[in-house]
């Protein structure tokens, strides 16, 4: 089993596939979007399936594809179809905001994809399009239906925002009432690519859940599963459940299983650090697979304790605060 200098499991992987993104969620990025990598800073195909192989065989045992958008990158199938015959490779997941998804699923449910974490902030389609500066609520809808037509796992996640979509918030509990999907709302970070000026946290966890208890009395808290990232609940009678994830926080770094690739082939032992291997660069300058995994090993005993600590030695560092389509959530 991996474990980190703190004997935490380190099982699941997140890589990002892309910076690019095909909205503008104002909490992410600015209008014009960010100064996006070049093609041959971004990791190819094989460089990701070479680090996936690697990593699985290290006791990676989950791996979930974010970006950015990952729909986005043209070749994105031919990485799950590669990614589906890794040996030891037990889950494989993907965050997508929706827009370009609908046609692939059938696809992805093939290849084994067994659950979708879908951004959708709202259920309006003019609030939509004010949050993420485009008009695809549509198609982003006609995703969620072919995600439950294919029976894949969804969890909506609905970042909450003072002044934007708190009125959402009941309406979205309700999409549980007949739908089998989780509806997660997750705190507002301070990542957005310096697009707008984050007014501190107006709605953490507490209030969230308050909010919904008041509407919902008889909701109960659920077990969470292991490594969790949200606390969950269910509304009896409901086919769905809420959960809350508390991302600003940061309740659960004591149980981090999770490691992040970026799309410049970082690795960042935590979402708030620096980025502590460039394996890319490793590779490109004909590294040995023993050599990366003995660089690997090397930054996995040195992981922040949690990432109030992380962001303390990047703001030290650098003094930026990123945007989330560059870490990948
Ligand atoms: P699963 O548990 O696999 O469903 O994944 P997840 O909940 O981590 O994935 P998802 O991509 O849906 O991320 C949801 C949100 O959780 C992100 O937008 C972040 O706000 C938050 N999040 C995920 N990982 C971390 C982390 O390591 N630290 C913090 N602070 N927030 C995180
Ligand atoms: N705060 C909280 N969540 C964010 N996401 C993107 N930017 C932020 C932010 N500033 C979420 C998206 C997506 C997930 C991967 O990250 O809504 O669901
Ligand atoms: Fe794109 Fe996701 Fe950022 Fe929105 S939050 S702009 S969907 S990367």
């Amino acid at each position: 089993m991996l474990t980190d200098n703190h004997g935490r499991v380190i099982n699941y992987m997140r890589l990002a596939v892309t910076d690019r993104c095909n909205l503008r969620c104002f909490y992410c990025m600015p209008e014009d979007g960010l100064n996006w990598l070049s093609r041959t800073e971004l990791m190819s195909n094989d460089e990701m399936l070479r680090i996936c192989g690697l990593l699985v065989h290290m006791g990676i045992e989950r791996i979930r594809i974010t970006g950015g958008e990952p729909f986005v990158r043209k070749d994105i199938m031919q990485l799950l179809t590669g990614l589906s015959k890794l040996n030891g490779l037990k889950e494989l997941t993907m965050t997508t905001n929706g827009v370009l998804t609908a046609p692939h699923v059938a696809e992805m449910k093939a290849l084994g994809v067994s659950s979708v974490n879908l951004s959708l902030d709202t259920l309006d389609a003019n609030r939509f399009f004010t949050i993420t500066r485009r008009d695809e609520f549509a198609n982003v809808m006609n995703t969620l239906d072919e995600l439950l037509k294919h029976n894949i796992e969804i969890k909506i996640n609905a970042v909450v925002m003072d002044g934007k979509n708190t009125q959402d918030i009941i309406p979205m509990v309700e999409l549980t009432k007949d739908l089998p999907v989780s509806v997660r709302f997750i705190e507002e970070m301070p990542f957005n690519g310096d697009g707008h000026v984050y007014n501190g946290l107006q709605w953490d966890h507490v209030r969230i859940l308050n909010e919904i208890e008041a509407h919902y009395p008889t909701i109960t808290k659920l077990v969470d599963p292991l490594y969790s990232t949200s606390y969950n609940y269910h509304v009896p009678g409901h086919k769905g459940t809420v959960g809350i994830i508390a991302a600003y926080s940061r309740t659960f770094c004591g149980s981090c299983n999770r490691i992040r690739v970026t799309p410049q082939g970082t690795l960042k032992n935590c979402l708030y650090d620096d980025g502590v291997l460039n394996i890319k660069d490793l590779m490109r300058s004909g590294a040995s697979d023993g050599k990366i995994e003995q660089e690997l090993l090397k930054a996995f005993s040195n992981r922040p304790v949690d990432g109030w600590e992380a962001e303390r030695l990047r703001v030290e560092k650098t003094g930026v605060h990123e945007s989330m389509a560059t870490i990948g959530g």
